[in-house]
């Protein structure tokens, strides 16, 4: 890979940016300081310096947010903030996308990533990654209502869903259970709440396959995943 464009993809400036850096001797490759653009380094086995700190290249990137309400799954939207706008500029230059939607009130747990493959993978409907939430209803759930998830439940457009597993964690005229599904139909926690006459209030997603939402994430705040995360993704997907 040309070194003015391994250093542009890592978000170290334009390709022009890029030359000026070059020409001021500010790279070096393998401790020769390399001042043509054209010069091709391999980013498995070269080492690349920037004003004498080690340039890492990688591929993609993979980061864990705590989606904050209000902020929509897309990288764009025309009138709403995204969660890709939510991201550093040193993360944006990847050019990573959600994989799959949270509503715009949903929070939680938000895998971005640029890994077309992992994400294809994560959603395909064939795979049946489970995926938990925690919600809050306008009332009482019922051991009817976990019996029902279980067998599955009709929704409004005729679609009978896959049997999902419901937690009670307090029941009262406001509940909060955790729901356990392994689909990924439009709105399908909140559709499935409504096809036994309740509503979800606060919807928040807990995990995702193997995927773990950190706690300590405020709302709006993300990090790259550990490499036992991604590991942890890659042996998931292959089950
Ligand atoms: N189910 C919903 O209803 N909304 C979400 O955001 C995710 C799952």
């Amino acid at each position: 890979m040309r070194i003015d464009k391994m250093l542009a993809n890592l978000g170290f400036g334009s390709r022009k940016e890029v030359k000026k850096l070059l020409k001021d001797g500010a790279v070096k490759v393998n401790d020769r300081v390399i001042k043509d653009a054209k010069e091709h380094v391999d980013p498995e086995k070269d080492t690349v310096t920037l004003h004498g700190e080690a340039v890492e290249y990688k591929e993609f990137i993979y980061l864990m947010m705590n989606k904050p309400p209000g902020v929509i799954s897309a990288t764009e939207d025309n009138h709403d903030q995204t969660v890709i706008d939510l991201l550093e500029m040193e993360d944006a230059v990847f050019s990573p996308f959600p994989v799959g939607r949270l509503d715009k009130d949903t929070e939680g747990l938000l895998l971005i990533t640029n890994d077309g493959q992992l994400s294809h993978r994560l959603l395909s409907p064939k795979k049946h990654v489970p995926k938990t939430y925690f919600a809050v209803i306008d009332q009482e759930v019922t051991e009817e209502d976990v019996e029902a998830f279980k067998h599955g439940v009709v929704l409004d457009d005729g679609y009978e869903t896959k049997p999902g597993e419901l937690k009670i964690l307090k029941s009262g005229t406001r509940s909060d259970i955790e729901l356990t599904i392994t689909e990924g139909k439009f709105h399908q926690v909140k559709r499935m709440f409504e096809a036994v006459g309740k509503r979800v209030v606060y919807l928040k997603r807990l995990t995702m396959g193997p995927l773990e939402l950190d706690e300590s994430l405020e709302l709006g705040e993300y990090r790259e995943l550990t490499d036992e995360e991604i590991e942890s993704l890659m042996e998931y997907e292959v089950k």
